[in-house]
């Protein structure tokens, strides 16, 4: 597979690309084999019963793999066993009950979505002769986070008026997580993960009448009334008209540590409280850690932490121990960034400016640093838990849905999926600027950056984009300069991650033009800069989430198979993985190449 200059793919980038397709399967390059890791409802605790689609209940589900799976994490523990931690971003009713009636859910059906929510810690294991990963059922690290297990609030917040509630007067003690959408792994093996559109679980905001109360709910569209689920029927603090601060402790980063089965979950308030797609952390040549984040709404903004104080190397339980809490207290920056082309060459088009590049500089603005706040009008902790508003108020750049953030291992460099944002130039809407260049963008954009010296504490930087995505025959697409003939088409980049090579893996999220999501590759650098590939697709309805990109073996997170419009339990649209007249099952999916590594 030599590219048109005649010279090898990039180490690690050897596979035939996956045409577009819309096959109810996975699509791997050919070569590769795929099977399935774990299912929703798949046991994880010991003792949990078989998945029985028919006859679901809430104590089954807290101890089976639960819905929606999005972003996984995997860590190493033995030889061929991993931990593996899946996010459960969301649960989909009408997907998971036959006769689902939403104006009057049950209160089973609710407890069962409950369980359904929040996280698994599973122990995969590969078989050797095949090269399969399948998961096991591990009484010692096999584990469920729910919507009601308990987390311990850190960090600036934790204990502030503004988290108390009547079920916790103290303010450090939540329930559950919510809405775990992206995350990443930390250098000291601990995952975190973003609690994203947490606003849709809670209702009556409309009722609220306090207005400094009512702005901080709409900033984070906390503004109907009855919500989609309805859980506000069986539980008060649903109820933004009786527990106005439980939707504080929602939009959070929480930090598992999956080597640890009895340390309480936490959630970090030092990394802010937006609709938090996920974190992905990069220690900084100094050793203190940097955490990349995007919140994931239209003309919302991209975010950094830099730590106060420095990992400590190794995995003692010493050096663990202090790491662990390194993201309780730093500095958080929003981005603001510059265009170098003249407004006039940004028309909306998505044509290239006359330099050739969407390109230019930025900055990162502090807006808190441990107790100390520096935005006007707003205590560090309200910067915190409102740090939209306080984003708003230094003018950070309005970003075309921002989702994973993430700095590559090799050379520091960071690079930001933008999913898309179709109300881009809309009347009374932000028009185009450089760095989100296109009106009405379908299609999204991969941005690209390096920190001032390659010092990722620093607070300026130069940027460009990388890929403007869509079909790559159209003129308002962009590859890094690459010959467009030669690449695969992308659209709606969501996550990102990273081989060990350096090579840079996207999936993709409600690809708007007309293929199944999936999988793309391109190497960053060298002459192989914006040669993507698609290195595979998901069945049909499903989002690709969470890559995870090892030596030998791939893991896609297989979300909401089946979930197009018309589509239910009742009229599936997915019959995957399980084939024939089956109910889709969201699930981790393994891709590998018998004997081979990955790309090679
Ligand atoms: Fe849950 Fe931003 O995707
Ligand atoms: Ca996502
Ligand atoms: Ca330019
Ligand atoms: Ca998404």
């Amino acid at each position: 597979h030599r590219g048109p200059g005649g010279h090898r793919p990039p180490r690690g980038l050897d596979f035939a690309p996956v045409a577009p397709n819309t096959e109810d399967r996975i699509v791997a390059p050919a070569g590769y084999r795929t099977d399935v890791v774990i299912r929703w409802g798949d046991p994880v605790l010991p003792g949990a019963p078989a998945f029985d689609f028919d006859n679901q209940t809430p104590e089954s589900a807290a101890a089976q793999f639960g819905f929606n799976n999005d972003f996984c994490g995997l860590v190493p523990l033995r030889r061929d066993q991993w931990l593996m931690v899946s996010n459960h971003e969301y649960s989909s009713e009408p997907f998971m009950f036959k006769g689902y009636s939403a104006s009057a859910p049950t209160e089973e059906q609710v407890r069962i979505a409950w369980a359904n929510h929040g996280m698994s810690v599973v122990v995969v294991e590969r078989d050797r002769r095949s090269g399969a990963l399948k998961a096991k059922v591990d009484r010692h690290y096999n584990r469920r986070i729910t919507a009601t297990s308990e987390f311990e609030v850190s960090g600036p917040v934790a204990g502030h008026d503004l988290l108390k509630t009547t079920a916790d007067p103290s303010g450090r003690k939540v329930l559950g997580t919510l809405n775990n959408c992206a995350g990443g792994v930390t250098p000291w093996g601990t995952i975190l993960s973003g609690e994203e559109n947490f606003n849709q679980y809670f209702a009556n905001g409309n009722k609220v009448t306090d207005p400094v109360v009512k702005a901080r709910l709409a900033r984070y569209g906390l503004v109907g009334g009855a919500s989609g689920r309805k859980w506000e029927n069986f539980d008060d603090r649903f109820d933004l008209s009786k527990e106005p601060n439980e939707a504080n402790r929602f939009g959070w980063i929480v930090e598992i540590d999956p080597y640890e089965p009895d340390a309480k979950p936490v959630k970090h308030t030092a990394l802010g409280r937006f609709k938090h797609e996920g974190a992905n952390v990069h220690v900084a040549r100094d050793g203190r850690v940097v955490a990349y984040m995007g919140d994931d709404e239209r003309f919302d903004y991209i975010y950094k932490f830099v730590s106060k104080e420095r990992v400590r190397p190794g995995n003692s339980r010493w050096a663990r121990a202090h790491n662990k809490k390194l993201l309780t207290e730093g500095t958080l920056y929003v981005a603001k960034f510059t265009g170098d082309s003249p407004a006039a060459e940004i028309d909306g088009s998505g044509k290239l400016p006359a330099d050739g590049q969407f390109d230019g500089v930025g900055h990162w603005i502090p807006l808190a640093s441990g107790r100390k706040s520096f935005v006007e009008g707003m205590s560090a902790e309200e910067v915190y838990t409102f740090t939209r508003l306080a984003a708003d108020k230094v003018g950070a750049t309005k970003m075309d849905r921002p989702e994973d953030v993430e700095a590559n291992p090799r050379d520091g460099r960071v690079y930001a999926a933008l999913t898309n944002n179709t109300d881009r130039g809309k009347p009374g809407k932000e028009g185009p600027t450089e760095i989100n260049p296109r009106n009405g963008n379908r299609h999204g954009h991969v941005l690209e950056w390096e920190e001032h010296r390659g010092d990722n504490t620093a607070t300026t930087f130069r940027w460009r984009l990388l890929l403007v995505c869509g079909d790559p025959a159209a003129s308002d697409t962009y590859f890094g300069g690459y010959d467009k003939s030669q690449v695969s088409p992308i659209s709606c980049p969501d996550n990102l991650a990273f081989d060990k090579h350096g090579n840079l893996w996207i999936s993709t999220d409600g690809n708007a033009l007309g293929s199944n999501d999936g999988i793309f590759a391109t190497a960053t650098t060298g002459r192989e800069r914006g040669h993507l590939k698609q290195f595979l697709t998901v069945p049909n309805g499903a989002e690709a989430c969470g890559p995870v990109i090892e030596e030998d073996f791939v893991l896609v997170s297989v979300q909401h198979p089946g979930e197009i419009d018309g589509a239910s339990a009742d009229n599936p649209a997915s019959h995957w993985p399980d084939g024939g007249a089956t109910q889709p099952r969201p699930s981790v999916a393994v891709v590998w190449k018998p004997g081979r590594a990955i790309g090679s």
